[in-house]
């Protein structure tokens, strides 16, 4: 069987690096979790005191620096110049930031091209925004992941509660539906359905039945 690409789009927290991490797996496939490269620019950004309307030094940063996902026994890690920021880059302000960062254009231009290199050999479960659309048109199977705000919010809340920490939930849904916002209305690749993606809606699907889903389109594409 020869290996393929399957790219996996959606709205914040909809479950997309979850399924993609079991999918790939299943098929012994690379995971490669394109929100953590726009996460860790933005962290860096920050630390950087930069102004993220500001295309130019951010361009400017990322050109100088390296983005690196490397596969350990404890799951993906995100190493920024060879530093580990796989925690960091999952904070409230790098959350509430990133799509300040991800709407400009050539920042977005310099991502693709390396994500488009680490998909080169195919064999790969690639999850993002515009993963269907942009960086892999030619994925063999494309997936569109939606669940309702009120869905997504819950699961965030129960996430954060299992890592130990209360957070509102309430605030959680507003933030995801302000990101859900920038990310659609941008100008620049938005969050958008590629016309050949098969949209699952994951609302009242288990996390296994989602997998379970992906894994049959893929096995009817070979
Ligand atoms: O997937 P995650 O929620 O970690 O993505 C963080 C942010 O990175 C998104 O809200 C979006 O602004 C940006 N992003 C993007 N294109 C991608 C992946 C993520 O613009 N392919």
């Amino acid at each position: 069987k020869s290996a393929i690409a399957i790219a996996i789009d959606g709205p914040a927290a909809a479950g997309k690096s979850t399924v993609a991490k079991i999918v790939a797996e299943k098929l012994s496939y690379i995971y490669i979790d394109t929100g953590a490269m726009y996460r860790a620019l933005t962290l860096k950004a920050i630390e950087n005191k930069l102004d993220l309307d500001n295309e130019e030094p951010l361009i400017e940063l990322l050109t100088n620096t390296t983005i690196e996902l490397e596969q350990s026994e404890n799951g993906q890690l995100v190493l920024v110049n060879s530093i580990d920021v796989t925690a960091e880059i999952r904070s409230q302000s790098v959350t509430n930031s990133v799509s300040y960062v991800a709407k400009h254009p050539r920042i977005r231009k310099e991502m693709v091209k390396r994500q488009q290199i680490l998909a080169d050999k195919r064999g790969v479960v690639m999850d993002g925004r515009d993963i269907g659309t942009h960086v892999l048109p030619d994925a063999e199977v494309k997936i569109f992941l939606i669940a309702t705000v009120e869905e997504r919010a819950k699961r965030r809340y129960e996430e954060n509660t299992k890592k130990g920490f209360h957070s509102n939930l309430e605030k959680l849904k507003e933030e995801i539906e302000q990101r859900d916002l920038l990310d659609s209305q941008r100008e620049t690749a938005p969050l958008i359905k590629a016309t050949d993606a098969i949209e699952i809606d994951t609302t009242s699907l288990s996390i296994q039945d989602v997998a379970q889903l992906i894994l049959k389109e893929v096995a009817s594409t070979r």
